[in-house]
């Protein structure tokens, strides 16, 4: 208690990111910027001394929590659940854990910070997926789902959140550039794998389009979470207006091949249970769907494998997403993945 309010003192370089969560020890005084992962108001014991604001900050390396005591209600109205401060504080101890007691806040332009701070990159090079993206549209043959993917690739906001936002929050590809890394997987996996007489094309746009609301559900920017439209809608509904409105832009679009096309995006979850509109009911779909499969449970059981790698263990925990425990044996000679 008893701690000034310093809002106007926070005066250093923009861009400057100060330590990082995992380097952070009790007693240190830290200038930091930080994504607000979590923000709560919370009642004193004694009722009459008002309201304290309790904070979840991150960064890439982790989590700390942290307290302002004093203006907490003018404290708490000055940001939201995603963005960018940069705060001064104390780091202390509580019940053996660190946190921050915070004496100064300021929010930060979300442009100003790189994503990279505050959520992992891709382990593939952007340049690179970005090369193989463009391959693949090129490589389709069909005039109007050529049109349909140009129209749509080449709007320059929608292909910025496109090849840089995650495909998840959490569970597959929950780093920058994840989506687009997920989408050419299945693209790649379709191509070695689908039936002689399945319409190549339809699956090659299909496999690129199919998580399209996902620019839309979770923000990339600043410290990255679900947007509200996201929690409420979803990416699968997102993403199949989306591809409707494109859709319509083009003059003679074949009727049946927009249909398909919308079926393969609302019916790529396979099971009305896991989020589908409406189940896989043409060979396009049922592929798309199982590529989908492929590319989100190898995803999962890689990263499971990693942390256990990285614990020098040979088996994981029980993982209650895969409902089962992962093993990573001693000479599975697994390389170091490629991060250039
Ligand atoms: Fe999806
Ligand atoms: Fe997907």
């Amino acid at each position: 208690m008893g701690t000034v309010w310093l809002r106007a003192a926070l005066m250093t370089a923009a861009g400057t990111a100060g330590p990082r969560v995992c380097d952070l020890q009790a007693g240190q005084s830290i200038e930091g910027v930080f994504g607000v992962a979590g923000k709560r108001l919370r009642s004193f014991r004694d009722p009459s001394k008002g309201q304290y604001l309790e904070l979840d900050l991150r960064d890439v390396t982790g989590v700390i929590p942290g307290r302002v005591w004093d203006n907490a209600d003018e404290v708490a109205a000055g940001f939201d659940v995603g963005d960018v401060v940069r705060v001064r504080a104390e780091v202390t101890q509580y019940r053996e854990q660190d946190q921050l007691v915070i004496t100064a806040v300021e929010t930060l332009a979300m442009d100003k910070v790189p994503p990279e701070q505050f959520i992992p990159a891709s382990p593939r090079s952007l340049e690179d997926m970005e090369r193989e993206l463009w391959s693949r549209i090129e490589s389709v043959r069909d005039p109007h789902l050529s049109q349909l993917l140009l129209d749509l690739f080449g709007r320059a906001e929608f292909y910025k959140d496109f090849i840089m936002a995650p495909a998840a929050k959490r569970i597959h590809h929950s780093y920058l550039s994840g989506l687009l890394e997920h989408s050419l997987q299945i693209v790649s996996v379709l191509e070695v794998s689908m039936g002689a007489d399945m319409n190549r094309d339809l699956l090659v746009a299909g496999g690129l389009l199919h998580d399209v609301g996902k620019v839309e559900e979770f923000s990339w920017r600043g410290a990255g979470d679900y947007t509200d439209r996201g929690r409420l809608i979803g990416h699968v509904v997102m993403g199949f207006c989306r591809v409707r409105e494109a859709i319509r832009r083009i003059e003679e679009f074949p009727p049946n091949l927009g249909l398909h096309l919308e079926h393969l995006i609302l019916s790529h979850h396979g099971r009305q249970e896991y989020g589908a509109p409406v189940v896989p009911q043409t060979q396009e779909a049922v592929a798309l769907h199982h590529a989908d499969l492929y590319s989100g449970k190898v995803a999962q059981v890689m990263s499971v494998s990693e942390g256990v790698r990285d614990s020098e263990g040979r088996w994981s925990g029980y993982d209650p997403v895969l409902g089962r425990f992962i093993w990573v044996p001693e000479d599975d000679g697994a390389l170091p993945r490629e991060t250039t």
